[in-house]
């Protein structure tokens, strides 16, 4: 007997196989009745195409270049414990910069945000992906629960601070606590959460662990 879910996937598969087959008769008739329409590439076309795919492939190619460099220096850091470390240092020390901000420097500010945003980001995506997910494997819930739940109260600080704008009377202040969570948060996954996880990790765990972590972070650097 059919589950309900694969009676909803059958009745999509066939509507969506119904749809494709008027579109596919739609576009024959297209292309039968106005083969030169003001959508035609034209004969001289061809080199065109050319140069813009080129032109993806040089920013797929440069991107690639970015993102394994940005992880590459990472990965030098060591094993998954380290690296998170060493971003944690890293997130830090932007919040270090926008404390030594003032009011004035606005551009600055926004430029910092920006860099905290995207370092959070991809930090907190590694963490959420592998190592929490790792963590409730081997039966570390409660902690990682804990963890993920203050990645929800950076989001909200993040939130703020774009919300508040860079001039705000108390946008200092603000930066100053989110860091004090920040720096507690990093403090318990650093000194008590993951070192006793990785202590009943097996080498090969271990490794498989990084590698997750290190490809995780490949895509969202
Ligand atoms: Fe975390
Ligand atoms: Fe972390």
């Amino acid at each position: 007997m059919a589950t309900r879910t694969q009676s909803r996937s059958s009745n999509r598969n066939s509507n969506r196989s119904s749809t494709s087959e008027s579109a596919g008769s739609r576009s024959r008739e297209n292309r039968s009745s106005d083969s030169r329409s003001a959508f035609s590439w034209g004969e001289n076309a061809g080199p065109l195409i050319g140069a813009a795919l080129a032109g993806v492939a040089i920013g797929f190619a440069a991107n690639y270049g970015r993102k394994a460099l940005m992880q590459g220096l990472e990965a030098a850091a060591g094993d998954w414990d380290e690296i998170l470390a060493t971003e944690h240092e890293m997130t830090l020390a932007i919040f270090d910069k926008m404390l030594a901000t003032d009011q004035t420097q606005t551009f600055k500010r926004k430029m910092l945000l920006m860099k905290l945003t995207h370092a959070l980001d991809k930090h907190a995506h590694q963490e959420e992906m592998v190592v929490y997910p790792a963590l409730r494997e081997a039966g570390v819930r409660v902690e990682a629960d804990q963890l993920e739940t203050e990645h929800g109260e950076v989001k909200t600080y993040l939130y703020q601070l774009q919300q508040m704008g860079p001039n705000a009377p108390n946008w200092l202040e603000t930066v100053r606590e989110f860091r004090t969570l920040i720096s507690r948060h990093a403090h318990m996954e650093e000194e008590e959460v993951f070192p006793s996880f990785k202590q009943g990790l097996t080498e090969e765990q271990d490794a498989k662990i990084t590698s997750l972590v290190n490809r995780d972070g490949f895509w969202m650097a």
